[in-house]
């Protein structure tokens, strides 16, 4: 088989299919020239004294690790002087990173969580990194937090990397989704499966069930009913798989299909949500839609939510398109 390198696969879509401009193709290349960098990073582990606390919190009040920290600054100081952006955002810091004045600059907002799941490092499980692109809104030269409070249907471009027993990076540039893997010896990412689609039926799920007491009526009643297996409401036996590192969930999706649900709980009244909206739910929503799955809130379709701010927390249920509608057919039942 021949193989695509993700800049062959992006110069394509350059000249041929004209999907993607000149600007966003760079912009993508340093973001995945980003990621080699972390993979390798963390693919060092206790070696290069990477593991544990970084002894800082970050804006939403938790433990940094190292690595969070670490990928953080690589995707920060790639992504300052390429001239494709007019600034970024980060999980990991409580403000948008302007693009120092001695740099030229770009019209795309770039919004990331540099180390998804980094609760898992030390467990040598796998982590990731979640992207989001944005145009910066016209007329603004220095984007603050306004110019990125735009709904997840304005993002150009998403993607995550898994780094796992191999390092993929998954892409949409609104056109379906592509996987790319690395190749390590190669240094370079090859295209490994082309507009993935998510069956619209599963029998895998995927929820942090200590939650369960905390939930919400139409959530308990979903799972309760798929616990309760072929001789319950929903006649079948369903199997349950839970990473707690959204990028390697959400991998498993793609590659088989499932249901994946940080549902809204009243565990703690002031957070709608343990999710980011503009980090995580945002780009894994784009994702998942163009790969023929769902993603809601239970309430309403989240690429659809009108962000009011940049670390705004969301319910996010995603995955095999029948499932999500279920679920969100029980949040009807009980808003009626
Ligand atoms: O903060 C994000 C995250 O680490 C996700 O990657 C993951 O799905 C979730 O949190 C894990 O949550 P919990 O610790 O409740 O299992």
């Amino acid at each position: 088989m021949k193989r695509i390198t993700l800049t062959r696969f992006l110069i394509d879509e350059q000249y041929n299919r004209k999907a993607v401009p000149a600007d966003l193709r760079l912009l993508i290349e340093v973001v995945s020239r980003s990621i080699k960098a972390i993979s390798t990073t963390v693919g060092k582990g206790a070696l290069a004294g990477i593991l544990g606390d970084a002894g800082s919190g970050n804006i939403q009040g938790e433990a940094q690790k190292k690595l969070d920290v670490i990928a953080n600054e690589i995707l920060l100081e790639a992504n300052e002087w390429g001239g494709h952006l007019a600034a970024m955002a980060s999980e990991e810091m409580e403000g948008p990173h302007a693009i120092p004045h001695r740099f030229p600059k770009g019209e795309y907002l770039l919004l990331f969580d540099p180390l998804d799941g980094s609760s898992n490092i030390d467990v040598n499980t796998s982590v990731g990194t979640i992207f989001s692109v944005l145009r910066c809104p016209e007329g603004v030269t220095t984007p603050t937090e306004s110019a990125f409070l735009q709904p997840g249907t304005a993002q150009v471009c998403a993607g995550f990397a898994v780094y796992g027993p191999s390092t993929v990076l998954v892409l949409t540039l609104g056109a379906g989704v592509h996987t790319f893997t690395l190749d390590r010896e190669l240094g370079g990412f090859v295209l490994t499966q082309q507009h993935v689609q998510i069956p619209a039926d599963t029998q895998e799920f995927a929820i942090n069930m200590s939650n369960m007491r905390h939930w919400e009526p139409p959530m308990k009643r979903y799972v309760e009913e798929m616990l309760a297996g072929k001789t319950g409401p929903l006649g079948r036996d369903y199997n349950m798989r839970w990473i707690a590192s959204m990028v390697a969930d959400v991998f498993r999706i793609l590659t088989r299909g499932g249901i994946f649900m940080y549902p809204r709980d009243n565990k703690d009244p002031s957070k709608p949500g343990r999710l980011r909206l503009m980090y995580e739910a945002n780009p894994m929503a784009m994702i998942i839609e163009q790969a023929g799955g769902a993603a809601s809130t239970g309430r309403e379709r989240i690429l659809d939510i009108e962000p009011s701010a940049l670390h705004q927390r969301v319910a996010v249920i995603l995955g095999s398109k029948n499932e999500v509608e279920r679920v969100v057919s029980y949040h009807r039942v009980v808003g009626e």
